[in-house]
């Protein structure tokens, strides 16, 4: 039952936005920075979405109005650029998210490369985008399986996402028990610690897995410090809010950076067109660069 101890708020309080409302020329000027240095498009309808996003934002510098803080990210340049991104960016995410792809890196992808890199025993992976870091923590899981601890391989993942903020929490590896509901118990007993006192509720990944992954802030728009070549890219609903040209040059620059055969996983709504790029479509969202077409749908 909904009990109401406090008066009825009239329809048109209810109907206002909070705080200030975000006009015209200052929603077109951050669609347009954002797509300038984000890659991220923002329709002409996220301008609620934008105006929400970033009140907390306001709050937080103490600005009253959205042309404020329009002068304000003119003025301080990248210093702001960085909370405007991190307010605008989509962090959604979630342990073991589209599970065939960490299906396909334990039954063919790794298996794979193991075998290519038999003699350098190098094994590469890069969650491009990582949000939180479920991503990169659950390749890890799958990894730290796949490939036996005593042979001596050179395993690294690096984690990437132009979100200062996500990195971090990426980084501390801490998460609340209910998020962990798709890792299997022998998962969560090998790779969490359950945390007591103040951090009851929630579960710590273990030290062991949190080392073999590398965790850096990295906007796919600009230049990449690492040279390569990876065995599997995951780029998952990333390129998305990217628009089409964009999505070609980051493809391109994937493959560049990709080894021959090496795995390319995209999110569910997108896709490589074929004959447009140097990848087979090979399972579901899976693609591979070159090669044979053998494992094709
Ligand atoms: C919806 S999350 C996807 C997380 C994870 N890959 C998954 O599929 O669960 C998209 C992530 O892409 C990041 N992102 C957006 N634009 C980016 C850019 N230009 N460079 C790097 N990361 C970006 C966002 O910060 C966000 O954390």
């Amino acid at each position: 039952m909904i009990t109401s101890a406090q008066p009825q708020l009239a329809d048109t309080t209810l109907c206002a936005p909070l705080g200030p409302t975000l006009g015209n020329a200052e929603f077109e000027f951050i669609r347009h920075v954002i797509a300038e240095n984000a890659g991220i498009v923002l329709g002409p309808n996220k301008r609620h979405l934008v105006q929400g996003r970033l009140a907390k934002r306001l709050r937080e510098l103490e600005l009253g109005t959205y042309e404020e803080y329009c002068d304000h990210v003119r003025e301080s340049g990248p210093e702001e650029l960085v909370g405007l991104i991190n307010a605008l960016t989509t962090n959604v995410t979630a342990f073991f998210r589209e599970n065939h792809h960490f299906e396909a890196l334990a039954s063919y992808m790794l298996p794979e490369a193991m075998k290519r890199n038999q003699q350098s025993r190098r094994l590469r992976i890069w969650s491009a985008g990582c949000s939180s870091g479920e991503e990169p923590y659950c390749l890890a899981m799958v990894a730290s399986e796949v490939v036996p601890a005593s042979a001596r391989w050179d395993l690294k993942i690096l984690a990437t996402d132009i979100d200062s903020e996500m990195v971090a929490t990426a980084q501390r590896g801490i998460y609340p028990v209910d998020r962990l509901a798709a890792v299997s118990p022998e998962r969560l007993r090998r790779n969490f610690r359950r945390g007591t006192g103040d951090n009851a509720g929630n579960a710590r990944i273990d030290p062991a897995l949190a080392r073999l992954i590398s965790f850096r802030p990295l906007n796919l728009l600009k230049p990449w410090p690492m040279r390569g070549p990876f065995d599997i890219i995951f780029c998952r609903n990333v390129m998305i809010y990217f628009d089409q040209p964009t999505r070609e040059r980051l493809v391109a620059r994937f493959s560049e950076l990709l080894a021959d055969d090496g795995y390319l996983c995209l999110g569910h709504s997108e896709s490589i067109h074929s004959g447009t790029s140097a990848f087979r479509l090979v399972g579901k969202t899976i693609y591979r660069k070159g090669g044979s077409i053998s494992r094709a749908l």
